[in-house]
């Protein structure tokens, strides 16, 4: 754990050069728009410890895959969301040397990362080698309103002397990653371009994917806020575009060069009118300037803070961690293309090659309902409906038939990507996450429509696959799921593990019950969906039934526990709370061997599945299975404290609930599991507003109301958040004496507080006392 950021409570903001943290930083630092993110890389040059990672959502390519065995069903590639052209590059040199921090004495180092407005800026002091001295200030940003655009001001003042001081601005399309299985390089050039002294383009093209991407670079500078005329020196080599220059720089005057960076690719715009769409983007924008295009940043920002802030008073840290995973998934996931989703790390690494994983259905898609209008978490759930097709295509590599539909653990197109046995062929819960998704986002919205246009068909096919992979067990007369497993990845290949058989049962149940509805709704739509998947209702919803009521759950009656699969018994049960410190976390520290054959769970299994079922069980059960999973957790994925706290919340364990959310709030800003340098974790930042909503806000939909039952955790002070909710916006205000709720709308809405049923006005409030 690393406490080396200041509490702050709207920005990130670093004190000191710490070349050591500095990939911590560069991922900490990262800004992103949803269409284009990047590390916080410096511009000018520097060849200290760095990633370099600046990503175009959606611009992949498919790495070849690495295995020992081949096994049939395998996939042939892993798709990574590649490290694409770098446009921020400023190379600076004084005197004939470089500006490179990692070879001169940096003071006054300051980095801030400000989240209200949605900006990065970079401050320090450099003495060089020859004792000259400049001060620096480095303001950037991606554009939200204008999504191909990011820009940069930066400043340098001479502090000791004058002297003329060289620039060069660049593209550089010359870039790999780290990661690359057999160290490809990913891109190939197309053209290069220097059509005036202040432009440069680059047109690149990924290997096997084909995406064309142009990248464009304008520039300025100015000197006492006057434009000075500049006399650059175009320079070209392959993938690679600059303009040199130099300019007399007097002793404690600023100046500042403007760099504005555009990048289209054809996956938004026609391939042959990509460097004219990105030449007339470039100059509008650049037009219009840095101080105008930050003021619009700031404006954008400021909207999806409206929405989805969350206060808390009495402790900087927790409000800085919460806001922190706020404008995190909001710069990673916008919602505005329904090609798109969410990696785990977004756009801040390379680990998870920003691809797909249950982690949107299970984690994300809750504060993407809850944060802004419904048609940005529709993107997400259409997002899968388009994936149907390659998810029965996927089934049928295995083994399936009859349009029963697999969705792949990792993807970027439908295709899986995965090729680790265990989870690949093995993890399959995911598909029940994706038709619980279909529920969620139905009983979130009221968008009922949905299930009619897209939801039936996706459940159809998912219910196939389950009703195909269990079998009936003569020994014990009921259906059984084998070979899987469970969200808990320290255990694999296990017999009916209970969280998967759950979400099986329940997807039949759930599709039973829709193929009712989409029948008394809409007949027609009903019939045409029959026909084109081939249902025969009769003999399918028969095997779906007595499925239900023969499949086996594994359970010990006498305690009321849930087995997580069928020898979990038979492990020597001792609390994680025993394991030598020096010995976690055990996937650092023990053999594979011995995790599998040990008692400890790596995230949430059992208690997942009673988290997504909440309303199925009463309090004793979920105590009961709580208070004998839990202390078996050691929460070495990031995904499964907020489970946990969840949970703890809603049986009133307010201290642990607590507990567990401290866990991950600020996992990043303090890097607790020693791994912030790869990336952040996006999809446990979900989480742990999750934890925030559904914990502490003890937010619940039932039958299209909303349900609150908010308390203030720990040492805070008071709690508030926003949610959208059905057309409504609502405020949710709470102190440890007072709860009160507005309804920021114009229509009036019924909702219970604390298990009573409150009408609000528009504009009006309800306030209670405090639980
Ligand atoms: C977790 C998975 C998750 C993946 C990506 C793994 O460590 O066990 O549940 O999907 O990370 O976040």
């Amino acid at each position: 754990m690393k406490e080396y950021l200041k509490h702050d409570e709207w920005s990130i903001i670093e004190e000191g050069f710490k070349p050591e943290y500095n990939r911590i930083s560069e991922s900490v630092f990262s800004i992103g728009n949803g269409h284009m993110g990047m590390r916080a890389n410096f511009e000018e040059q520097y060849s200290g410890d760095s990633l370099q990672g600046s990503y175009l959502a959606g611009v992949y390519y498919p790495d070849k895959t690495r295995v020992g065995w081949w096994k049939n069903g395998y996939p042939e590639y892993f798709a990574k969301v590649i490290n694409a052209p770098n446009w921020i590059g400023i190379n600076i040199e004084i005197a004939g040397e470089s500006l490179d921090l990692a070879h001169c004495e940096v003071l006054d180092f300051r980095r801030e990362l400000n989240m209200k407005e949605g900006y990065l800026e970079r401050s320090f002091t450099a003495r060089l080698k020859s004792g000259k001295e400049v001060a620096v200030n480095a303001k950037r940003f991606v554009s939200l309103p204008a999504k191909d655009i990011g820009a940069i001001r930066y400043a340098i003042k001479p502090l000791n002397f004058s002297d003329s001081i060289e620039f060069t601005p660049y593209l550089d399309g010359d870039v790999h990653n780290e990661d690359s299985n057999y160290d490809e390089q990913f891109w190939d050039e197309i053209s290069r371009e220097i059509p005036t002294e202040d432009e440069g383009y680059l047109v690149s093209k990924t290997k096997k994917t084909g995406f064309v991407v142009c990248t464009g670079m304008k520039f300025s500078l100015t000197q006492g806020g006057r434009t000075v005329q500049l006399n650059p020196i175009p320079s070209e080599k392959k993938q690679y575009v600059s303009h040199t220059f130099t300019v007399d720089c007097k002793e404690g005057e600023e100046t500042v060069l403007f760099k504005f960076g555009c990048n289209v690719t054809s996956r938004d715009y026609p391939e042959a009118e990509l460097t004219d769409i990105c030449k007339k983007l470039l100059n509008t924008y650049a037009e219009k300037g840095f101080g105008v295009l930050l003021h619009e940043q700031s404006r954008a920002w400021g909207m999806k803070w409206a929405t989805s802030d969350i206060i808390i008073k009495g402790d900087v840290a927790a409000q800085q961690g919460i806001r922190f995973n706020i404008f995190q998934l909001n710069q990673t996931y916008t919602g505005e293309d329904e090609r798109l989703n969410i990696g785990p790390k977004g756009f801040t690494g390379e680990k998870y090659g920003g691809v797909t994983y249950w982690d949107t259905e299970a984690y994300c898609l809750p504060f993407y309902l809850a944060t802004h209008e419904p048609h940005v978490a529709k993107q997400l759930v259409v997002y899968r409906y388009k994936h149907l097709q390659k998810a029965i295509e996927n089934a049928e590599k295995l083994g399936f038939k009859n349009g029963a539909a697999l969705y792949p653990m990792v993807t970027i197109n439908g295709e899986e990507c995965h090729n680790e046995w265990e989870i690949t062929f093995e993890e399959i819960h995911r598909n029940g996450a994706i038709a619980f998704a279909i529920f969620d986002y139905i009983r979130y919205t009221g968008d009922h429509e949905y299930m009619v246009e897209y939801g039936l068909e996706v459940l159809i096919a998912i219910s196939r696959f389950w009703a195909q992979r269990v079998n009936f067990s003569e020994a014990k007369q009921q259906y059984v799921m084998l070979g899987v497993t469970g969200p808990n990845e320290y255990e694999n290949n296990i017999n009916n593990n209970w969280y998967t058989s759950t979400l099986a049962c329940w997807t039949m149940k759930y599709t039973i019950e829709s193929l009712g509805y989409v029948k008394s709704k809409n007949e027609d739509k009903y019939d045409d969906l029959i026909a084109k998947v081939n249902f025969n209702f009769e003999e399918e919803t028969t095997k779906w039934l007595d499925i239900l009521e023969k499949m086996y759950l594994g359970e010990d009656s006498k305690k009321g526990i849930f087995l997580q699969q069928d020898n979990f018994y038979d492990k020597e049960l001792i609390p994680a709370a025993e394991l030598p410190a020096e010995e976690t976390p055990i996937h650092e520290h023990w053999s594979w061997d011995r995790i599998l054959r040990s008692c400890y769970i790596k995230q949430a299994d059992v208690l997942q599945g009673i988290y997504l079922f909440e309303d199925q069980f009463d309090k004793e059960t979920i105590e009961r299975n709580f208070d004998f999973y839990e202390p078996l957790t050691v929460h070495e994925s990031s995904l499964s404290p907020c489970v946990h706290s969840i949970l703890a919340a809603s049986i009133g364990r307010r201290e642990k609930a607590y507990e567990m959310y401290v866990r991950t709030s600020r996992l990043d800003l303090d890097d607790y599991n020693n791994d912030t340098d790869d990336g952040l974790h996006i999809t446990s930042m979900a989480g742990t507003w999750m934890s925030v909503i559904k914990g502490f806000g003890g937010m619940r939909v039932q039958n299209g109301e909303a349900y609150f039952e908010p308390f203030v955790p720990g040492n805070w002070e008071a709690l508030a958040f926003k949610v959208y909710f059905r057309g409504h916006l609502l405020s949710v205000m709470a102190t440890k004496e007072k709860v009160a709720i507005s309804n920021q709308s114009e229509e009036p809405i019924r909702l219970h507080l604390f298990g009573a049923r409150h009408k609000i006005e528009p504009n009006g409030v309800v306030e209670v006392d405090a639980k």
